[in-house]
């Protein structure tokens, strides 16, 4: 028997040693959970996803009063941004979420397990590294891939 370990490295940063493209794309994602729609769940995500041509996508949560029919600002953000450039390669998402309470949360959240499966694809074809950053009041994260959020993901190939 042997056992297998996954490790996950996340950097922990704060919002002045980012890169200033970070810092946009950082503010970007909280500028979109502030403009989420979540009157069911009051609870606000943002995703701003940066591409190789240059263009930034954002998203936020798209309640529904059938709830399984809304979706997450991951999702919301990665489709939008594939529908409308499909050639472009995804190359850093940011995250951002307001709490019930209408501020921003001190410490990151991180993608849901369909939302990390997304945006898989899109780092599969990308064919490199899309770097995810999970943004909190207090502290960032930073993960160097999406396939790092989700080991043993399933994959065809
Ligand atoms: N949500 C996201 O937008 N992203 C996630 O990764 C997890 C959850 C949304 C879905 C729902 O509108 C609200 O947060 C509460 O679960």
């Amino acid at each position: 028997m042997k056992q297998i370990e996954v490790i996950t490295p996340i950097t922990v940063v704060k919002y002045s040693e980012l890169s200033s493209e970070e810092q946009r794309l950082v503010d970007a994602a909280r500028a979109a959970s502030h403009r989420a729609y979540a009157p069911y769940s009051k609870f606000r995500v943002g995703a701003a996803i940066a591409l190789d041509n240059g263009e930034v996508i954002t998203g936020a949560n798209q309640e529904n009063v059938a709830y399984p029919s809304g979706t997450c600002a991951e999702r919301s953000a990665c489709f939008y941004a594939h529908a409308q450039y499909p050639d472009a390669k995804f190359r850093v998402i940011a995250i951002a979420a307001v709490g019930t309470d209408g501020n921003e949360l001190k410490q990151p959240i991180s993608p849901c397990g369909s939302c990390r499966q997304a945006l898989l694809e899109y780092e599969m074809l990308a064919q490199g590294d899309v770097k995810v950053i999970l943004i909190g009041s207090e502290d960032i994260y930073i993960v160097s891939s999406v396939k790092s959020l989700l080991p043993l993901a399933f994959s065809e190939f």
